[in-house]
């Protein structure tokens, strides 16, 4: 697959199957990923793989922080969020490791980074034939998962991408009008 066509057609997969990107692919994948641009070379990027018993420690830590927030909450409940990361064989999670007070390199900055990072993780899981899927939802964002993890407090977790095997179809690329976004100065 050519670059461009790679950039004009890769599209989200959620339904995944095993097996778990290979080693090679994986190497592919992350180098990718550091080539991600970065102001002043902090490299504010740090990634976390879960595959095999890896996917049920997180479930597990997702469980605990869904308790947390509502002590209430009922056991069917709690299983269905264990279950949510058994969505894919594998899963990176994508966070912006953040060093505060960096002149001309503020904070949203080193998250960006960490945005294009996990943008080239999905370009090159499309490019290999995989499937792949950015996930947040509100785990993300959860002080116990973020514990879990051992984010900084300036840390951020801006994502879960979901990998795998292709179990499904692509939908079709969605078509934009370029005017409807790109302003030109002449
Ligand atoms: C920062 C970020 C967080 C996202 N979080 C979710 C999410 O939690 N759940 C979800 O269904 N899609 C989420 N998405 C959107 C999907 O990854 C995907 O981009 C969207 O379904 C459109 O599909 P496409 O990538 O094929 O255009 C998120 C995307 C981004 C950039």
């Amino acid at each position: 697959m050519d670059a461009m066509t790679l950039l004009h057609e890769r599209s989200s997969m959620g339904k995944l199957m095993g097996p778990p990107p290979g080693p090679e692919q994986l190497d592919a994948i992350y180098r990718a990923a550091l080539r991600a641009p970065d102001h002043k070379e902090l490299r504010p990027w740090r990634f976390i793989e879960f595959s095999g018993e890896g996917l049920a420690r997180l479930g597990e830590l997702f469980a605990e922080a869904e308790f947390r927030e509502d002590p209430e909450v009922s056991d069917a409940a709690l299983d269905a969020v264990r279950k949510k990361p058994h969505r894919a064989p594998m899963i990176i999670a994508v966070v912006a490791k953040v060093t505060p007070d960096i002149p001309k390199v503020p904070k949203i900055e080193q998250v960006v980074s960490a945005g294009c990072a996990g943008h080239a993780i999905l370009l090159a899981a499309h490019a290999l034939g995989l499937g792949a899927m950015w996930r947040s939802g509100k785990y993300a964002f959860d002080p116990t998962v973020r514990k879990g993890l051992g984010l900084d407090e300036d840390d951020e977790l801006i994502a879960f991408i979901y990998l795998g095997q292709l179990g499904g179809r692509h939908r079709p690329v969605p078509e934009h009008r370029l005017s409807d976004f790109v302003e030109r100065w002449t």
